[in-house]
């Protein structure tokens, strides 16, 4: 090992124990000493590094994977030993990252240790349900600590750092990303990032089991015309800021320490080189002091954007945009060292880069010891855990959204009774690990799933079981169809799980039309022609169109991508162990052509009106979605009554409650979420028919009551207006308080004086 580092580290954790010392006495001084400490200790290293790896500690580049395991490419290591690459991404298991971060410590000239990225979206070996289905259980606290328990699976494993959490609000369901998010609404997505921020970093970055968040992807990503990948974005900067960027701020607000750009240009100018978003609003506005990483190769392909002529104008453009780290492009590690010389980089901000990059390494306390990160016997304790696996578990069964379950008889067809005697299971996700697991599962282990018919064989195991898989994704084998259908005719109850598999969503994953995709629809109507009792489970990465399926079967659990416990949860709840309390965080259209469609649009000036053709309107479908925003049922039933507000004014500095009884009228236990939405009637600026402005998760036993109370305060009437203020304007609001963002029980009250003359 250099010896400089050396005998500098043996410095820095001599002072670290007497910091510590202060810190116990105060914390204050304690934390000040610290902070001198790091400073300083910085300050040194920086005093000794060249340019070149200066511009090296701005460098991420991804390690591979081969059928014998995790490699890395042979320039990444020439790049890695010669100072030049100081971080890396997808290097994970301890034995192999703990070999890198040897070369790094003991064979770099300073010695400097590597950050360890990954995408750890919804799990890092356990699967938790994909996100857009984790947001369908409006459960902070459950989503907060599915992140701790990934960030610890994954700490386990030598990551240090996760590009997550995904924040970009998304209405456009051809997009393939919406699967990351969680769903259309600025406000749920906003506290969904927080708790997730939360999950990842912990209360304290030095204790080896949080590791670095990421907010992605800055910005408006979710916003791609048409919903094509990668495509334009361009909207208001009113649009911009009040629907797009409230999550990432939130995000921030919540302790987040990266930032990653987005692959989107914003009003022409690509998000990656884009001065206005990095550094007049992320460091200047909302006071960012953490480092932001382009997406992948992002600098890179500003030059196929058109705005710069070639990569070396590409790496100038990012870094002076406030840009500090290039993921897997290379641009900065090939192209900083020049820009200072030629002064078109300032070496100072240059400086001001290295430093963020190697405060977070310091903060990880990489520099105190650099295989913190890397134990076995804690990677071994800690993958696939008891903890982690019922936590997975918790997680599917909220996940579930119940779409539909009308009666057969006397009764809704779901629960299924257990004493049913014989079952056909059909469809190309009914017994499948690897698809069930979703987009994004980086290290998920597919042999760990429980398959939809593993689920049911253990919970029902005298029921005869009949599985033909019916169709694939795509094509169509005749035969194969024959055989559900004879399959389906011989059983008392027909269970159909169809959908998308992992890479019909997802990243470069868009889609243009959104039914159920090959064939599957045309084996759903061969089956349902048999008229026997159906069952449909949907999985799939976004909203589909299910207008056939709304209309034609009885019962429709839409299940998403639930990860590695989703049979066990799904058979849980088919049977009625689990009461499906889910509540949809996404439209689902009737049809493509609806698309963008979502629950907060504006009025417009020729509101609906089915008698008069000039209003606005489609001459082909109705206006209404399938499945609106909130919707979700359970097998209890809820009644909602007696709304009342404490008071017919708000004042700013006040606050007026709002509570309504919600009242389960059936004799089963559920839960329900409790919806609280906003309208503002008349504003300087037009504004949305209806905001989510408060949810309740709350349980109710058969027949129970409760009276269910939101607070709403001047501050959650803010928007911004004519004059791009953000503030609250005095006048008449509405409030509905329901099951869905349809929701029935309404209410007014009036902002009574301009808070900003008060
Ligand atoms: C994605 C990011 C991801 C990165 C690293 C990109 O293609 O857009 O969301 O974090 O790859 O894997």
């Amino acid at each position: 090992m250099n010896k400089t580092i050396y005998d500098l580290r043996k410095l820095i954790l001599l002072s670290l124990a007497i910091g510590s010392v202060f810190w116990q006495c105060t914390s204050s001084e304690g934390k000040d000493v610290w902070q001198l400490e790091m400073d300083a200790f910085i300050n040194d290293l920086l005093g000794k590094m060249t340019l070149e790896e200066k511009a090296g500690q701005l460098t991420l580049y991804t390690s591979g994977w081969t059928v014998t395991g995790p490699e890395l490419r042979e320039d990444y290591k020439e790049e890695m030993v010669a100072g030049r690459a100081g971080n890396l991404f997808n290097a994970h298991t301890v034995s192999y990252a703990r070999e890198l971060q040897r070369i790094a410590v003991e064979e770099t000239r300073l010695g400097i240790p590597l950050l360890f990225g990954l995408d750890v979206i919804h799990g890092y070996k356990t699967t938790f349900p994909i996100p857009l289905a984790e947001s369908c259980s409006w459960d902070l606290e459950l989503i907060e600590n599915s992140a701790r328990l990934s960030a610890k699976e994954a700490a386990s494993a030598g990551i240090n750092w996760t590009f997550n959490p995904m924040v970009d609000v998304a209405r456009d369901p051809r997009w393939g990303r919406v699967a990351e998010g969680a769903g259309e609404d600025t406000y749920l997505t906003s506290l969904i990032g927080v708790a997730k921020v939360r999950g990842y970093q912990g209360a304290d970055l030095a204790d080896p089991t949080t590791i670095l968040a990421c907010v992605k992807h800055f910005a408006a990503y979710g916003a791609a015309q048409a919903g094509r990948d990668y495509h334009t974005v361009d909207m208001s900067d009113r649009v911009l800021r009040e629907t797009y960027l409230p999550p990432y701020k939130a995000a921030l607000d919540a302790g987040a320490t990266t930032f990653m750009t987005s692959f989107n240009e914003l009003d022409g100018i690509p998000a990656s080189g884009n001065r206005y978003l990095m550094t007049d609003i992320l460091r200047g506005e909302w006071g960012f002091k953490g480092f932001v990483v382009t997406d992948y190769t992002a600098i890179n392909e500003m030059v196929a954007h058109g705005v710069v002529a070639n990569e070396k104008e590409a790496a100038e453009l990012a870094f002076n945009a406030g840009v500090e780290m290039d993921m897997q492009g290379g641009l900065y590690s090939k192209y900083l060292p020049d820009l200072v010389a030629e002064g078109k980089v300032e070496r100072k901000r240059l400086d001001d880069a290295v430093r963020k990059i190697l405060k977070m390494k310091y903060k990880l306390g990489l520099f105190q010891d650099p295989y913190r990160y890397l134990s076995e016997e804690r990677e071994t304790s800690t993958l696939h855990s008891d903890e982690l696996m019922q936590a997975v578990l918790e997680s599917a069964r909220e996940s579930i959204v119940l779409l539909k379950n009308e009666r057969v008889g006397s009764k809704p067809l779901l629960p299924i009774s257990k004493e049913v005697k014989s079952i056909a299971l059909i469809g190309p996700l009914a017994d499948n690990q690897k698809d069930l697991l979703g987009t994004w599962h980086v290290a998920g282990d597919a042999s760990k799933v429980v398959t939809v018919k593993q689920g049911i064989e253990q919970l029902v195991p005298q029921a005869k079981i009949q599985y033909a898989e019916g169709v694939g994704f795509t094509g169509k084998d005749q035969k194969k169809m024959e055989k559900a259908v004879e399959v389906a005719r011989k059983s008392e109850v027909v269970i159909m799980v169809l959908g998308e598999n992992y890479q019909q969503s997802g990243e470069a994953a868009s889609r243009s039309a959104l039914g159920l995709p090959g064939h599957q629809q045309g084996l759903l109507k061969a089956i349902q022609a048999l008229g026997k009792p159906l069952i449909l489970l949907t999985m799939s990465g976004r909203p589909l169109t299910l207008s056939w399926e709304q209309a034609n079967i009885p019962a429709i659990l839409h299940c998403w991508h639930l990860g590695t416990m989703a049979g066990q949860a799904i058979a849980e709840t088919l049977f009625g162990d689990n009461n499906p309390s889910g509540k949809l965080t996404m439209t689902f259209p009737r049809n493509v052509g609806q698309v963008p469609i979502y629950y907060n649009m504006k009025n417009t000036g020729r509101p609906f009106d089915d008698k008069n053709k000039y209003t606005s309107k489609y001459i082909d479908v109705s206006n209404e979605p399938l499945y609106v925003f909130g919707h979700g049922l359970s097998y209890a039933e809820f009644e909602y009554s007696d709304l009342t507000l404490s008071n017919s004014e708000l004042t700013a500095g006040s606050t007026i409650e709002i509570s309504a009884n919600v009242r389960n009228s059936s004799q089963v236990p559920g839960e329900e979420i409790v919806q609280l939405y906003l309208c503002d009637v008349v504003g300087s600026v037009t504004r949305p028919v209806k905001e989510l402005r408060g949810f309740r998760k709350i349980k109710l036993a058969g027949g129970e009551k409760k009276r269910v109370t939101f607070g709403l305060k001047e501050n959650d009437l803010r928007f911004y207006t004519r004059s791009m203020e953000f503030r609250a304007e005095p006048g008449k609001f509405k409030v509905f308080v329901g099951s869905s963002s349809n929701a029935e029980l309404k209410g007014e009250f009036v902002l009574t004086s301009d808070p900003l003359n008060e």
